[in-house]
Parts: structure tokens; sequence; C-alpha cells
């Protein structure tokens, strides 16, 4: 007899103007970010900004390529150059939004699948969560804190041992 395996997940959903004045310059600089995203392919500009447990921003974008699987997406380039730079770098958060290539307006974002996993692991590193903030429809924010309600189930260190 099988039985159902439940596991919750949990968004926190703001107005931008509820959220903490960091958050806010978080995303505002993440959409300063996506400006220098290099997506002639895809056209959707993504831009990624970190936090830094000291109070820095990280930004990145996306990087796209002739040979379409070598981009990268903005959030791993932020993330592999705040742990490039500082190997005891503290992530506290990320804010991550995109928008199509001539549009002045941002659209909703999540990250993708790679990145949640790349997330999960430098959450791993760190020894501590990083919230993630998504531009949600309507002008509104998904803020969620940590990886694991964005991938449940998730393969992680753990499972190597
Ligand atoms: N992209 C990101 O940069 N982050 C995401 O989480 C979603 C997708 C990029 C990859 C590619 O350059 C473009 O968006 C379209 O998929």
């Amino acid at each position: 007899m099988s039985r159902k395996v439940e596991k919750i997940i949990s968004l926190e959903e703001y107005q931008y103007a509820e959220l903490t004045l960091a958050d806010q310059e978080l995303i505002r600089e993440a959409k300063v970010a996506a400006n220098n995203a290099h997506a002639p392919y895809s056209q959707f500009k993504v831009g990624a900004a970190l936090r830094l447990k000291d109070g820095r921003i990280v930004k990145a974008n996306n990087q796209e390529n002739a040979s379409y699987p070598v981009g990268i997406c903005a959030e791993r380039v932020a993330l592999a150059y705040a742990f490039a730079n500082d190997s005891k770098a503290v992530v506290s958060a990320i804010a991550v939004v995109a928008r199509k290539q001539d549009a002045p307006e941002t659209v909703p974002v999540t990250p993708c699948g790679m990145c949640r996993q790349a997330i999960s692991e430098y959450e791993t590193k760190q020894s501590s969560p990083i919230r993630i903030l998504m531009e949600a429809p309507e002008g509104r924010v998904y803020v969620s804190a940590n990886i694991d309600n964005l991938l449940p189930f998730k393969f992680s260190d753990n499972d190597l041992k």
C-alpha cells in the first residue's frame, strides 16, 4: 500500500513597497544588472543581485553563447563571482528579475532548475539559508526563506555520504 509523502513549501508575497529598503535596493540593483545581459539569442535579459552578509551587493546577468548550452544564467554568474573572489562569502539574499530585450518593464521570473541546484550548493557551503526574491505578477514580489521551497526533495551532499 502506498502512502502519500508531502512537503509543504511556502513563499511570502509582498508589494514592492512593503519590502525592507535593503530588499528594495536588491531588486533595483538586479534590474540595473539586467541591462548588461548578453542575451542576443533569447532576447531575455535576466539580472541577479546578491546581498552579502557584510552588506555588499554583487550583480550579474545572463551570458549567452552562439553555442547555446555554453550560456550561463544570471544567478550562477553572480554566485560564482562572489565565491570565486571570497571563498568565505556568505550570501544572505538573491534577487532575480527579467525583461524582454527592449521592453522597459520586467516580467515575473523564478530561478531555473539548474540555478536552484546551484543556490542549494552554496547554502550548504556557507551553512546558512539564502533568501530568494523573485518578481511576481502585478508588481508583487515573492520571497522564499531558503532554497527548500523551490527545490523540495533536493539532491545534496547528504546523498553522497
Ligand atoms: N535565465 C537566467 O539567467 N536565469 C534563470 O533563472 C532563467 C533563465 C536565462 C538563460 C537564458 O540566457 C535566458 O534566460 C533564456 O532562457
